[in-house]
């Protein structure tokens, strides 16, 4: 028996087969090629069957070996590597290179990334002067966006982007410059001098010392804290065909520059749907205010007046592996930094919600914006820079999804079909006739 698809167009009485294909898992991954579908037509001038499938709930882009997510059973591996394993013992930037790469790093390679990163930790000093034309309230993650975006007038070469070593010079440039450019975002918004980046710093501790050196003459990152910023990123690295991904995907498929691509990748990236709901997460907090009032709150969500942020996945029907690792690791920062007094919030609202039939029913588990926000929040970092740090280790997964598009033979321009309802052809109304 052949693997196929036999349909009959009961339009016509036709009969037609559909070969189905495989990635490489058979129990995962099964599909027919939507194109097949066009020559199922119920009369010759038909265009074709199309599939309807809007915010695609059921359809494959692309082909990625990049990141692998079985959201029913709460899985979630970069390469092949499970998260779990990678939180315990890598850091980011070997975890950068793996999912760039295909492959963790010898120690001479790894040796050669973390100074290539390093080496471009800096930023044009007219990158300075551009950033310094934003309102002190701008948004981080509006200044992140169009700070990047501008990054391609600096980088005009940036626009060969079939050539792979300059394709390469670019990635080291984004994976190494967001951090700069979100601490900046933030010194500026706090009306603070910039700090440049230590050069002796790994990339999570320079970060935090971007972000909070004040006075003294070198920033010393508590350990603890480094290394939670270091699980954080390694769970932010890539999550496969998400919203901000297929905007990546999609924007460079049109050969724009990774820069703008980029741009677009973290537009997508700062809606409250997506990484945005972190920062959403905390002002539902705030906003609950004391666990007595979660009932009320929870009534109102479920009479759909609101949304619980930080629950729901559209793939994760089960707990989101992301989230467990962070409420795990959350009592080691509280150890540094003193409990944030709205966990004893979050730890109930999670409990009745996982009890609630409505919860229950519709699978809605936390995700990985449920705990990372109030990490974020007794780290010092403010609520509003939440997003951006979702976006800085984000790019790495960004960036090898699109070095993986430019090199398959089988994408193109991204062009989706759509069903047309609108007027069918008339004539033009001249303005006398109009009521
Ligand atoms: N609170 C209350 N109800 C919800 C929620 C929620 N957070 N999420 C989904 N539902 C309900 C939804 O109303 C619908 O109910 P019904 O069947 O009665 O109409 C049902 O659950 C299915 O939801 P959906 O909207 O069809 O699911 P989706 O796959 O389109 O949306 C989502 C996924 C993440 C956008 C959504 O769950 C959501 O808005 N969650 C809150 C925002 C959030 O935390 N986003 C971060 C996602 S994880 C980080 C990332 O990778 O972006």
């Amino acid at each position: 028996m052949p693997d196929s698809l036999t349909v009959i167009d009961n339009r016509t009485g036709e009969r037609f087969e559909l070969p189905i294909a495989y990635g490489i898992y058979p129990n995962y991954g099964a599909y027919i090629r939507g194109a097949d579908l066009k020559k199922i037509k119920g009369s010759p001038e038909d265009f074709g069957l199309l599939s309807y499938d809007p915010a695609f709930m059921n359809t494959a882009s692309c082909k990625s070996a990049v990141g692998f997510i079985d959201g029913d059973r709460g899985i979630l591996r970069y390469r092949g590597y499970p998260i779990e394993q990678l939180a315990e013992k890598s850091d980011y930037l070997e975890t950068a290179y793996l999912v760039l790469k295909g492959e963790l790093p010898a120690p001479s390679e790894l040796a050669a990334w973390k100074h290539e990163v390093t080496h471009h930790t800096f930023v044009h000093e007219s990158i300075k002067k551009f950033m310094e034309g934003f309102h002190y309230d701008a948004h981080p993650m509006g200044v992140l966006v169009s700070t990047v975006a501008a990054l391609s007038t600096f980088y005009p070469e940036a626009r060969d982007i079939l050539e792979p070593a300059t394709r390469w010079k670019q990635v080291v440039r984004l994976v190494a410059k967001l951090p700069t450019i979100a601490a900046f975002a933030y010194r500026h918004s706090v009306g603070m001098p910039y700090v440049y980046p230590d050069n002796d710093l790994g990339f999570a501790g320079n970060f935090l010392s971007m972000m909070f050196k004040t006075t003294q003459l070198r920033y010393t990152p508590n350990e603890t804290l480094e290394r939670v910023l270091n699980v954080l990123f390694i769970l932010h690295a890539d999550h496969e065909q998400n919203c901000s991904t297929s905007a990546m995907r999609a924007v460079g498929s049109s050969h724009a520059d990774p820069y703008v691509s980029v741009a677009a990748a973290a537009a997508a990236l700062y809606g409250p749907l997506h990484g945005g709901a972190n920062e959403q997460v905390l002002r539902m907090l705030v906003e609950i205010g004391s666990v007595d009032r979660i009932p009320e709150y929870i009534k109102r969500v479920k009479a759909g007046e609101l949304k619980l942020m930080g629950f729901g996945h559209r793939v994760y029907k089960n707990y989101d592996p992301r989230a467990r690792i962070l409420r795990e690791m959350a009592p080691q920062v509280f150890d540094v930094t003193g409990k944030n007094p709205l966990l004893d919030i979050a730890v109930e609202l999670e409990r009745i919600a996982l009890e609630d039939d409505y919860f229950v029913s519709r699978k809605l588990y936390p995700n990985v914006d449920f705990y990372s926000g109030i990490i974020y929040q007794a780290m010092g970092f403010p609520v509003d820079i939440f997003p951006v740090l979702f976006a800085i280790p984000r790019v790495s997964g960004w960036l090898a999804q699109w070095q993986e598009m430019l090199e398959d033979p089988e994408q193109k321009i991204a062009r989706p079909r759509q069903i047309y309802i609108g007027h069918d052809e008339r004539d033009y109304v001249p303005m006398s006739d109009r009521g």
